[in-house]
Order: C-alpha cells, then structure tokens, then sequence
C-alpha cells in the first residue's frame, strides 16, 4: 500500500496537518509519502493520495487544483482531501472532491480543520492539540479504508472494563 500525502511547498499550518495525517497512514503499516505539489508527483502510482491546501480567496493553492484536475482518477483512484482555514473553507475541499468523483475518482473522506486565534483572519491561524489528534485519526482511518481494513470500535461497555485491567 504506496500513500501519498500533498500540499503546496509554501504551506504552513497545512504542513503540519499533512505531518500528522502522514504519521498516521505510516501507523498501519503503509508506505507513506509526503510530496510537494513543485515535485509534480504522479498520483497514479499512489494506492491513495491524501491531498490538502489552506484556502485562499474561498479556493484551494493553484497548484493544488491544477494537479487534481490534470490527474487520472479513472477506474476509482482514491483520494482523501484536507484543507485549513479561517472562516469559509468546506467548499474549496467540496470542489475538489466533485472533481475527482466526476473523472471516476472515489473520495474517501475530507477534514476542514478551522484555525484558531487571534491571528487567524491574518492568515496565520494556530492549531490545537485536538486538530492534531483528528489528523492524526483521519491518516489511519483514509488509509485503513482504501486497503480494506476496518478496526473495531470498541463500545463504551468493553472500554470501561479494558479501562480497569
Ligand atoms: C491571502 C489569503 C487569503 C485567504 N483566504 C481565505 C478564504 O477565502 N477563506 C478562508 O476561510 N480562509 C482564508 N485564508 C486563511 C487561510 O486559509 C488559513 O490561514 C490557512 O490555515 C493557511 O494555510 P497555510 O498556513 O498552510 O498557508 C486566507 C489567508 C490568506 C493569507
């Protein structure tokens, strides 16, 4: 299983999502790799390409969507979106992922993780430690659908009596 994790090379807070959603497709035991959109990659090498980006002026980097658009997602190609933002940012992921659904592509998920702060509406936003739990979470559970695996939830019951062991 060869993962893909992208974002534009001037990414900042995205960045750092990217470094936990990658920490937690490697966490299954995938390869993972995490690429620049200047590297051009190839996404049809990918068994699942996580692809992320802030939004700016309501869309995702250039480079992102021009990737997106270029690349074949025929035959069900998988794809995973994120993107941080400040104030209105869940349609630049939608776009994105009505792109792929309509070259043939299956999105399997999209996490908009909204920055805090005082500077978020400067651009320069903050993450807490929860959003990097949630991409952390959003690494394993995209990476652990596209391979076909699926982890039990353990109920509140089980977790309780595993809590006192
Ligand atoms: C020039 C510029 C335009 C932006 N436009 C939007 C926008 O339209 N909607 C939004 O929710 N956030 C907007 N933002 C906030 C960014 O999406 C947010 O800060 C994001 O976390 C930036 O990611 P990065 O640090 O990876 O570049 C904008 C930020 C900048 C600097």
């Amino acid at each position: 299983m060869l993962v893909l994790v992208l974002h534009p090379p001037k990414a900042g807070v995205t960045q750092r999502l990217a470094l936990e959603i990658l920490s937690g497709a490697a966490g299954t035991g995938a390869q993972a790799e995490l690429v620049t959109t200047d590297k051009k990659p190839n996404l049809s090498a990918y068994d699942l390409a996580f692809i992320g980006s802030g939004v700016y002026a309501l869309h995702a980097d250039p480079s992102i969507r021009s990737i997106v658009e270029k690349a074949d997602w025929s035959g069900g190609r998988k794809a995973a979106f994120f993107c941080t933002y400040s104030h209105a940012g869940k349609k630049a992921v939608g776009n994105l992922s009505k792109t792929v659904e309509k070259k043939g592509g299956v999105v399997l998920g999209t996490l908009s993780i909204r920055t805090k702060g005082i500077l978020t509406y400067l651009g320069r936003g903050e993450l807490t430690e929860s959003d990097l739990v949630r991409a952390h979470a959003f690494g394993e559970k995209m990476t652990n659908t596209a391979s076909g695996r699926w982890v039990k939830r353990v109920n509140e019951k089980e977790r309780i009596r595993g809590y006192k062991q």
